[in-house]
């Protein structure tokens, strides 16, 4: 490992917006793979690891924290939590909320599989899926796959939204299916964010998610989405509801090979 990413990590621990449990705090082992137990901020996230208390947005898979922090500082009344397995990426952010004093941002280094150790029925108000890998490959990995939505449910409060940014078609089209499938209220859904927003679906989109959260969508650009743009990618956005308590299906209309086959290569330029 680097030095560099040493140096991070060492940072890291004396970053008081970050919070980074081992595996072992939240692994039930006798129960099998990501089954989990509580972790102590369970439940007590406003208290805790924010300035006061207020509607918390989560962001998973959030890398290096730009959304979440850009979306803090326009709107004060949330706190706003990244979620990332990659310390080198979390630092980044942690470094910018701790030495701005952001009290409304938090960082939680943990895998999305455990998500449910560490929040109460409806703490989370709403929850952005920002440029997430489509892994194309395996579905159960697949941020809104069923498995993923079952957990998120657990702790979305009534009503709360889920939000997918995403360069990828086929996480798109598949995500559409799993909400059509199971008839999850679908409050937005565009192919072609910036092709659209500006013109007819920008007071459709504003309903949903207010004027600022609209503006955010199409000025807030994170590393992988400037990368993804650059090569020429459509930006997609999703938003629904994740209300009922019937077992989320799988979507069978969704044409995984079509989708497959239209999902063009991407060029990966290196980040930390
Ligand atoms: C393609 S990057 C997007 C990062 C950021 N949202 C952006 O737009 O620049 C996906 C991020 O999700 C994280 N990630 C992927 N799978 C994860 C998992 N199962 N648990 C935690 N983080 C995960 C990766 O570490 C990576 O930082």
């Amino acid at each position: 490992m680097g030095h560099g990413k040493l140096r991070k990590f060492a940072e890291n621990l004396g970053f008081p917006c970050l919070l980074q449990p081992s595996a072992a705090e939240v692994l039930d082992k006798s129960a099998g793979t990501f089954a989990v137990r509580d972790h102590a901020v369970k439940g007590r996230w406003n208290d805790q690891m924010f300035s006061a208390a207020r509607p918390i947005v989560l962001e998973l898979g959030c890398g290096r924290g730009e959304y979440t922090i850009d979306l803090a500082q326009r709107n004060p009344s949330c706190n706003y939590l990244g979620v990332d397995i990659k310390g080198a990426r979390l630092w980044k952010g942690a470094k910018y909320a701790t030495e701005h004093a952001l009290g409304n941002v938090a960082f939680l280094r943990t895998r999305i599989e455990m998500i449910e150790a560490f929040f109460a029925p409806g703490e989370i108000s709403e929850i952005w899926l920002t440029f997430s890998d489509p892994q194309l490959h395996g579905e159960n990995k697949r941020l809104t796959s069923p498995l993923f939505l079952e957990r998120y449910r657990k702790f979305l409060r009534p009503g709360g939204i889920v939000h997918l940014k995403t360069d990828s078609r086929f996480l798109y089209e598949y995500s559409l299916a799993v909400v059509r499938e199971n008839g999850l209220p679908l409050l937005a859904a565009t192919p072609d964010l910036y092709g659209e927003v500006e013109t007819v679906r920008r007071s459709a989109l504003a309903s949903v998610c207010g004027e600022d959260a609209v503006d955010a969508l199409v000025s807030v650009q994170t590393y992988y989405e400037r990368m993804f743009r650059d090569q020429g990618y459509r930006i997609t956005y999703l938003a629904f509801q994740l209300d009922g308590d019937a077992p989320v299906r799988r979507p069978a209309a969704f044409d995984a090979e079509y989708w497959l086959s239209v999902e063009g290569p991407r060029h990966f330029v290196r980040q930390s």
